[in-house]
């Protein structure tokens, strides 16, 4: 069985004040029956102790959205994975769009950071997807086929085997249109085939791979429903505790 999770990506939002007031509404009001579902918190570098501190009675979870691909040293402003690791992140994600597009991560510096994380026993959520214009043109599958091959064939199988990957394409983040459930689920199988040519079958089955772009209370379901879709990656609602919480009841 695959592990079911939604992970909340909070983005550059919030003040220290606003992430406590989310945090501790999540951790009063998740339901303990949801340990079947790993809920993951990343939050901004600053919110991280305060967020841990919160919700460390709980089920939750608590990731970063970024790290360094390097170890440590002169390298002004950045965190290092061995940094996240001693506060006790379990998380982080990488290769987010946003990263890619306004930062210039290419996939060689993507694999550098998924390898530091990877070395400090924090899960990478590793993130792909095409832009509108590869959606319309029908080159979706070759487009993130791409981006997943330029990092797999730097990574092991092994280091492959502990990624969670989310599939979000780029013209669904933070505009209310979401992929269809069966647009999803062909890149997810897709994607998923793609694991196939690293990993035997059975570890490439074990790998969860999540949907992101406008996941809200009103469609997790029938995105969820889908065979190859393990969860969510989910932005502007997880900023709303009671929609939040609805995504991680619709499995
Ligand atoms: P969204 O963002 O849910 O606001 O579309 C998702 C993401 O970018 O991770």
């Amino acid at each position: 069985m695959r592990r079911k999770i939604v992970a909340g990506n909070w983005k550059m939002n919030l003040t220290l004040k606003e992430a406590k007031e989310l945090s501790e509404s999540l951790a009063q009001n998740i339901n303990s029956n949801t340990t079947a579902t790993d809920v993951i918190l990343c939050t901004p570098f600053v919110f991280l102790p305060q967020t841990m501190e919160i919700v460390k009675n709980t089920s939750i979870k608590v990731g970063a959205q970024n790290c360094s691909r390097f170890a440590q040293g002169a390298y002004t402003g950045e965190v290092s994975a061995k940094m996240l690791q001693s506060v006790g992140v379990n998380y982080v994600i990488i290769g987010h769009s946003e990263r890619r597009e306004y930062f210039n991560e290419s996939s060689l510096q993507i694999t550098g950071k998924i390898k530091q994380a990877l070395a400090h026993e924090i899960t990478p959520i590793f993130c792909c997807g095409e832009p509108l214009q590869e959606r319309t043109s029908n080159t979706h599958i070759d487009f993130v086929t791409q981006q997943l091959n330029e990092v797999f064939s730097s990574l092991t199988p092994e280091e492959i085997a502990k990624l969670i990957i989310a599939y979000e394409p780029i013209w669904a983040i933070g505009t209310g249109e979401t992929a269809s459930p069966e647009q999803a689920q062909e890149m997810h199988a897709t994607i998923r085939k793609i694991l196939v040519n690293y990993l035997d079958e059975d570890a490439a089955q074990k790998i969860s791979i999540l949907y992101g772009g406008s996941v809200k209370g009103s469609n997790a379901k029938e995105l969820f429903a889908n065979q190859d879709i393990d969860g969510g990656l989910v932005g502007g609602a997880s900023l709303d505790p009671e929609d939040f919480l609805k995504i991680i009841g619709s499995f």
